[in-house]
């Protein structure tokens, strides 16, 4: 592993632009047996008095397989690798190698999840609350008729976790 552990509260990061526009692997498993996809929704912040982040999955997706069996994942920031994150975003785990395709070094970090050397940020994340997303809690209803049902697929899972620790080069 090439990455660094720092402490979270040094980094200097602004999360609504690597998640948003740089975007993240989420990757849950162990190195024998993981999988990673690309997400750009989701967040970091502070719930609980602790370092959290929040991501969400469809059900469709093979990590979410992954993210039910295991309580530890990471999201992996990888710059300007644009070409792992259309082959994470548009392929799935359940057909192809994703790391052979995507040219990713998997690696598994101290707390027994796994993420990959080409990383430039590392947060590795232990799972504290989860719920499906549902249609009766939305308040404002186009939102989710614009994003659940038809081609979008099934609603997110939300899942809440604990940012136990991070990594950078
Ligand atoms: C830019 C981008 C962002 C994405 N964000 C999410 C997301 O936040 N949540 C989600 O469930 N899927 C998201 N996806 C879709 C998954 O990455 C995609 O369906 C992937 O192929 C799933 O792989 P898997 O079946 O191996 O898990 C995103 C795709 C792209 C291209």
């Amino acid at each position: 592993m090439e990455l660094q552990k720092v402490d979270i509260k040094t980094l200097d990061e602004n999360f609504i632009k690597n998640i948003g526009f740089e975007y993240m692997l989420v990757c849950c498993g162990r190195k024998n047996s993981f999988n990673m996809m690309t997400a750009s929704w989701g967040g970091v912040g502070f719930v609980w008095n602790r370092p959290c982040a929040f991501v969400m999955i469809r059900p469709e997706r093979y990590t979410y397989k992954f993210m039910e069996e295991n309580s530890v994942f990471t999201l992996s920031f990888l710059g300007n690798n644009r070409h792992a994150y259309a082959v994470c975003g548009s392929k799935s785990g359940r057909d192809i190698d994703k790391a052979k395709e995507a040219s990713l070094t998997p690696f598994e970090t101290p707390e027994g999840a796994v993420s990959f050397d080409e990383a430039r940020l590392v947060l590795v994340c232990r799972k504290i609350y989860a719920d499906d997303m549902k249609e009766k809690c939305f308040l404002d209803n186009s939102v989710c008729s614009s994003w659940y049902g038809g081609k979008h697929g099934g609603f997110h899972k939300l899942y809440i976790s604990e940012i136990l620790s991070a990594y950078t080069k």
